[in-house]
């Protein structure tokens, strides 16, 4: 059953992702966190920060892995996801690099890279809790429409609208904007114990009814919510006006 809550501010969706992950961390310090790219969980990671500054948490055997990565982008590229994931989540919480992955867009190696990947998540016993965004075709990491709901980590195309909505962080350039990814599936995001879901503004509100209230199908990747036990969606008001 997913639940859903409906927040005031990015803000206050961030307090909430904060408050559950900093009682994981404490619960079982080693936890494996599922992390996200996108403008959707930063308010959320800058929360957790504070917190554990504030009361002290130790975050040294946290361990993570991001949903995913540009195909054939040098991980140095202030763009790539292990770029990203190092500025707004390694960095910030004082987490260990070392135990933090992201899938490797290498070109060279990135046909095995997929089944390592998910070796990886299941050797360190599966994610404890996972953070999505949602893009505005309803797809989760970089599943497009289309991906098999029971897919595994994999290359991908991205699609032409995925391309447009990121060309803001490629100096507004499709070109500039690689045209392949390496993602979880959504079949390795569904064995995550936990997913919170955020999405805010409007232009996510037909993804986030479509995902919440229309049927469970691969042509909107978020739907596979509706098959997790444990999945939370936290919206503001205008990504839920469509609910
Ligand atoms: C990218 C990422 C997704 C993210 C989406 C939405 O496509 N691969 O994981 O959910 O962007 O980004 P934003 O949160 O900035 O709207």
């Amino acid at each position: 059953m997913t639940e859903i809550i409906i927040v005031k501010s990015q803000e206050e969706a961030g307090r909430i992702y904060a408050d559950r992950t900093a009682q994981l961390i404490k619960d079982k310090p080693a936890c494996v966190l599922g992390l996200a790219t996108g403008s959707s969980p930063l308010a959320a990671y800058q929360a957790l920060a504070a917190k554990v500054k504030e009361e002290g948490i130790d975050v040294s055997q946290v361990r993570g892995f991001a949903l995913d990565e540009y195909a054939g982008l040098d991980p140095n590229h202030p763009q790539s996801y292990r770029s990203t994931i190092n500025r707004t989540v390694v960095e910030p919480l004082g987490l260990d690099p070392a135990k933090v992955r992201v899938p490797n867009g290498n070109l060279d190696t990135i046909k095995d890279a997929g089944h390592e990947y998910d070796q990886a998540i299941e050797d360190a016993g599966g994610v404890d809790l996972q953070i999505l965004g949602i893009g505005t075709d309803g797809h989760i990491g970089f599943n497009e429409p289309g991906s098999s709901l029971a897919s595994g980590t994999r290359i991908k195309t991205l699609t032409e609208q995925t391309r447009i909505d990121n060309a803001r962080f490629f100096d507004g350039d499709i070109n500039k904007v690689p045209t392949h990814c390496i993602t979880q599936g959504i079949g390795t995001i569904l064995k995550a114990h936990q997913l919170v879901l955020l999405a805010f503004g409007a232009g996510k509100a037909e993804a986030v009814a479509e995902s919440v209230e229309g049927g469970i199908s691969s042509f909107c990747p978020a739907s596979a919510l509706q098959l997790h036990p444990h999945a939370t969606v936290i919206v503001d008001e205008a990504a839920a006006s469509r609910l």
